[in-house]
């Protein structure tokens, strides 16, 4: 590490080759990771759902369509993000459904 340092971040590896360029190289130990949050546990109406189905099953769903940050900066410098239904590996057409209001 100290005499060959790599960056992971966003999905990918970065590293100097042997001609001392860049190179980018996928990496699963470089993607966010998933795990459950079970500090801040909330009550009463700051439950997500607690206002009903609308909570999340709404046209500008905070829940469905919450952004998430993969890369804090891209090679333009710029954050990625996809949103949770991506994350969820809910499709195009499920969600449509999911975003109308139950
Ligand atoms: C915490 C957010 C949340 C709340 C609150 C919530 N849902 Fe959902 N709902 C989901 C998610 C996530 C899915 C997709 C589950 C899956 O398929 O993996 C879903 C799926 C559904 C679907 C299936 C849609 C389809 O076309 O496949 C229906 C119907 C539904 N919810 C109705 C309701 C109703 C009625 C309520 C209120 C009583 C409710 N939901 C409250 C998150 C929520």
């Amino acid at each position: 590490m100290a005499s060959h340092p790599v960056l992971m971040k966003g999905g990918f590896l970065y590293h100097l080759d042997k001609a001392g360029e860049v190179e980018k190289i996928k990496h699963g130990q470089a993607e966010v990771l998933d795990f459950s949050l079970s500090h801040n546990v909330m009550s009463g109406t700051n439950v997500i759902g607690s206002r009903g189905c609308k909570d999340c099953h709404t046209k500008n769903s905070p829940f469905f369509l919450r952004k998430i940050l993969i890369d804090p900066c891209d090679e333009n410098g710029n954050p990625v993000y996809i949103e949770n239904w991506e994350r969820l590996g809910i499709d195009q057409e499920k969600l449509s459904r999911l975003l109308l209001e139950q």
